[in-house]
């Protein structure tokens, strides 16, 4: 790994002093990765209790526009109504049936295929089944429940809690990679799931590292230099690195090559890099000057996870009849299946109980920030803080309130 400046002036110069290397890591060890204990502690702390980063505004653009997302054992739904995005629980008021499965689409009202009741765009009950409710019902008081939406860079953010901490405060420097990606205006062109049979964390972990590019990835390994590299040392809830792209090649792709133009406001020296940068706990951002990916992992179990992947381009590219977006999609939907065959067997090796964490390398320097991070805000007695779905906790919004 070497060390260089970055071209965005905010962020410090990183020092040797880290104490990660230290210990091998904070927090690591075989209960953090499989127990169910430090999952439900997570899943209420953090999923239940934080901002979280669901969807990207170019998925929403129209009214009546919608897309689902499944967090624990729960669902969001979330709606372009006539005041723009807002995000729901994603079932029926009625008897609790989930309301939209599918990933994304558009509608102008979502109709319950149990027994019928009809919801508008903006999430109000406009006609049910039952005329034995006539004398005591109130429609008003029976519309989509509401989860508290915000929107930054163009990233949708919910929360479970109304006590999340400040978003931008959390955000803390992303706003200067966002603002030079342009991330706000870009077009997300293609979105894919996996289903990966791993711990969450050990996701965030590989995606988050290079060292395995040599060993994993060959078409990768021959376009991007997993040894010139360093890391970020950012302000906020969010941990990053750079990767340089060999000479030679203007594109992470199959073929290396793009004809796209570079993203104007991206600096000439961050031309032949990738950035990236996670918002925590779960979106991953690669930011290349052709194109940005995002890529989250969303835990449903201590031993599985999936990941939504969406790759978004600058609106000046996709509008030309010759845009193909095939060789990035390719890299790394190939790549995408190397790396969860990985994570996979390293949940397989560290589930034996006798597993011990090892030495993490100065290469590795963010996935110590992860579980740091993850460590620091699961530790400590109960306390009885809001839950997620997932988490076997009440509904984390009181019905009468959210319908003030
Ligand atoms: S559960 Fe939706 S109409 Fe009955
Ligand atoms: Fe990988």
């Amino acid at each position: 790994m070497t060390r260089a400046s970055s071209m965005f002036q905010l962020i410090s110069e990183q020092t040797e002093q880290r104490p990660y290397f230290e210990t091998g890591g904070i927090g690591r060890s075989h209960e953090f990765y499989t127990g169910e204990e430090q999952f439900r502690r997570e899943m209420a702390r953090i999923y239940g209790r934080r901002w979280l980063p669901v969807d990207h505004v170019s998925r929403l653009k129209e009214k009546g526009a919608y897309s689902t997302l499944n967090i624990g054992t729960g669902s969001v739904l979330l709606l372009h109504g006539d005041n723009g995005v807002q995000a729901y629980h994603n079932y029926c008021r009625h008897r609790g049936y989930k309301l939209v499965e599918e990933a994304s689409g558009k509608r102008q009202s979502l109709v319950c295929l149990y027994h019928c009741w009809v919801y508008d765009r903006n999430g109000k009950l406009k006609s049910y089944n039952g005329t034995y409710f006539d004398h005591f019902f109130d429609k008003e008081k029976n519309g989509l429940l509401p989860i508290r939406t915000e929107i930054r860079y163009g990233v949708v953010f919910i929360t479970f809690s109304d006590d999340a901490p400040d978003l931008d405060e959390s955000l803390g420097e992303f706003g200067e990679f966002a603002r030079v990606y342009e991330l706000a205006d870009l077009e997300c062109v293609q979105a894919k799931d996996y289903p990966v049979a791993s711990n969450w964390k050990l996701v965030a972990h590989n995606v988050n590292e290079s060292l395995h590019f040599p060993t994993a990835h060959k078409d990768l390994h021959r376009i991007t230099d997993f040894d010139d590299a360093g890391t970020y040392d950012l302000k906020g809830d969010i941990v990053g690195a750079w990767q340089s792209i060999r000479s030679g090649f203007n594109s992470v792709s199959m073929t290396g090559r793009s004809g796209r133009a570079p993203m104007p406001l991206v600096p000439e020296a961050d031309r032949q890099r990738i950035n990236w940068i996670t918002i925590l706990p779960n979106l991953l951002f690669g930011f290349t000057s052709d194109y940005v990916m995002m890529q989250w992992v969303w835990p449903e179990s201590p031993g599985t996870c999936f990941v939504r992947h969406f790759w978004l381009f600058h609106p000046s590219e996709t509008v030309k009849d010759d845009f193909s977006h095939e060789a990035v999609f390719a890299l790394w939907d190939k790549a995408n299946y190397e790396d969860w065959e990985m994570c996979e067997r390293t949940h397989r090796g560290l589930s034996n109980p006798l597993w011990r964490p090892g030495q993490l390398s100065l290469d590795e320097e963010v996935v110590s920030q992860i579980d740091a991070w993850v460590a620091a805000e699961t530790a400590g007695p109960e306390d009885g803080r809001a839950a997620a779905p997932g988490a076997g906790s009440a509904l984390p919004l009181d019905p009468a309130a959210a319908e003030g």
